[in-house]
């Protein structure tokens, strides 16, 4: 399903030399086809009785991967090579989805055959309705998610043999199919409404909206801009490289757990404030600012070293300018904005004054921390009536397809091996045992 690109072993080499015993080490040197070299370290501890050490793998390639490709310092972001604003114009989801799980863009027979494909596997099993019933009316939906998606091991046994490539292509596209039927239906849940199934006849989008909104007392129109916008936001959202719910994914699939287990396990890293649950924590953030007048007062303590408060939605472990994804969402929102005649949205507002006032501080410029992805989406999302509690789980609609074609590459590559990460020890040395009576 995925095409890896060899990487080019090139015959560059970086000595390391130990100062203590003088001897000096070569570590080959690998690029690929764009971005950042690797010194390749996998013989390091055999040759050096040394471990690397990179807490939260800030300067760390944990594989080889021909998906996507992000510049942090130029703000680029490549799906296969295409930059996410030409994506995001000229594609809809199911196009980008089909490019990120097979390296190409579609023909026009793909797309169509493809987008069937997924059609066709959006229902849930219908025992799956009384698995929602255990949980508690007010459970956030991100819990109920991870609860579920994490079931449909339990549901679907003939597609969880991960040696076998049919097997791997049938649970890849139930999950992206079965997604916005388990989100919406997390939903419904919440709020004492019947579940509305998906419809065959409606795009991806539109069938994930219907399900949010229809009811079976009356007719739901689609409104195609927030179908459209919904779409935009899902094709953002889509992958991002080994960030840590990929990264999440990648390690327990390495143990070769199905596949279904490991998006749960990719889901629930998402649900952190710093991560995906950072577009929720946004709006959160917004409301208790609650005006433009109490900004300085969060700038200042976003820049108190001693105040655990940070301004969400800003700063990105790897872009250091503009979050490509933020500059197109600020325009979606503009567009939803106008579209829902909420143009004076009092959070919009303060969203567009804490960001102005922060780009302008030099705390901000130094660390460049710019908006990142999550800065704008809480508010299309608020305008579009979707409840805070489901900014995340859009989050992970959308990621599914990148968990996917990440995992599955991952499973595709002839050098793969169980994560194992090491440690650098600084617990007691061994200490002989001391009974009960005597202690203390
Ligand atoms: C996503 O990895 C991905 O690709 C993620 C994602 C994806 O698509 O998968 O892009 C999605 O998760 C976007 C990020 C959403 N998170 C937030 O908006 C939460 C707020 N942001 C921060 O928590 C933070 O910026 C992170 C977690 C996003 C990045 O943190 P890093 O790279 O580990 O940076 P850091 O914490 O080391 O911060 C560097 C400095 C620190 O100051 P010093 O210790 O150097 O003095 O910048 C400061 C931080 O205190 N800083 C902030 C800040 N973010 C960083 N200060 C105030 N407010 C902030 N938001």
């Amino acid at each position: 399903m995925n095409k890896t690109l060899a990487a080019n072993t090139t015959k560059r080499t970086m000595t390391l030399t130990d100062n203590t015993t003088g001897k000096s080490y070569e570590l080959p040197v690998i690029s690929g086809t764009t971005g950042p070299d690797v010194i390749d370290v996998r013989t390091l501890y055999q040759d050096t009785d040394c471990f690397t050490f990179d807490p939260g793998f800030t300067s760390t390639g944990s594989c080889e991967s021909a998906i996507t490709y992000i510049d942090g310092d130029q703000g680029v972001l490549l799906y296969r090579g295409y930059a996410i604003a030409d994506l995001a114009e000229r594609c809809d989801f199911m196009e980008v989805c089909y490019l990120l799980l097979y390296g190409d863009l579609p023909t026009a027979d793909q797309r169509r055959k493809f987008e069937t494909d997924i059609t066709y596997h959006t229902m849930l099993h219908e025992q799956m309705h009384s698995f929602y019933n255990g949980f508690r009316r007010d459970s956030h939906p991100m819990a109920v998610m991870v609860g579920v998606v994490g079931a449909l091991s339990a549901f679907y046994h003939d597609s969880t043999d991960i040696t076998n490539p049919r097997h791997r292509m049938i649970a890849s596209y139930r999950q992206i199919a079965k997604m916005p039927t388990i989100a919406a239906w997390a939903y419904k849940y919440a709020i004492g409404q019947p579940f509305m199934y998906p419809r065959n006849d409606l795009k991806y989008s539109e069938n994930f909206l219907h399900m949010m909104y229809s009811n079976p007392c009356e007719e739901y129109k689609v409104n195609p801009v927030l179908a459209k916008a919904m779409d935009r936001i899902l094709i953002l959202h889509a992958d991002h490289e080994q960030n840590a719910s990929t990264s999440t994914v990648r390690l327990a699939g390495s143990s070769g757990a199905n596949p279904f287990a490991c998006i749960a396990a990719g889901i629930a890293s998402l649900w952190g404030p710093a991560h995906g649950g950072a577009n929720e924590a946004v709006l959160n953030m917004l409301e208790e600012i609650g005006d433009v007048s109490n900004v300085p007062e969060y700038i200042k303590r976003a820049k108190d070293k001693n105040d655990p408060f940070r301004l969400m939605g800003f700063g990105h472990r790897v872009y250091k300018n503009f979050d490509p994804r933020a500059t197109i969402m600020r325009q979606s929102c503009h567009e939803v904005l106008d579209e829902l005649g909420v143009r004076d949205e009092p959070l919009l507002e303060l969203a567009m004054e804490l960001e102005r006032i922060a780009l302008e501080d030099e705390f901000f410029v130094e660390k460049k921390l710019y908006p990142n992805v999550d800065f704008y989406s809480g508010i299309i999302f608020r305008a579009m009536g979707i409840p805070t509690s489901m900014f995340t789980v859009l989050f992970a609609v959308a990621r599914t397809v990148g968990w996917v074609a990440q995992w599955n590459e991952m499973i595709e590559d002839p050098t793969q091996k169980i994560g194992r990460p090491r440690q650098l020890y600084t617990g007691p040395t061994e200490r002989s045992f001391v009974p009960l009576e005597r202690r203390g």
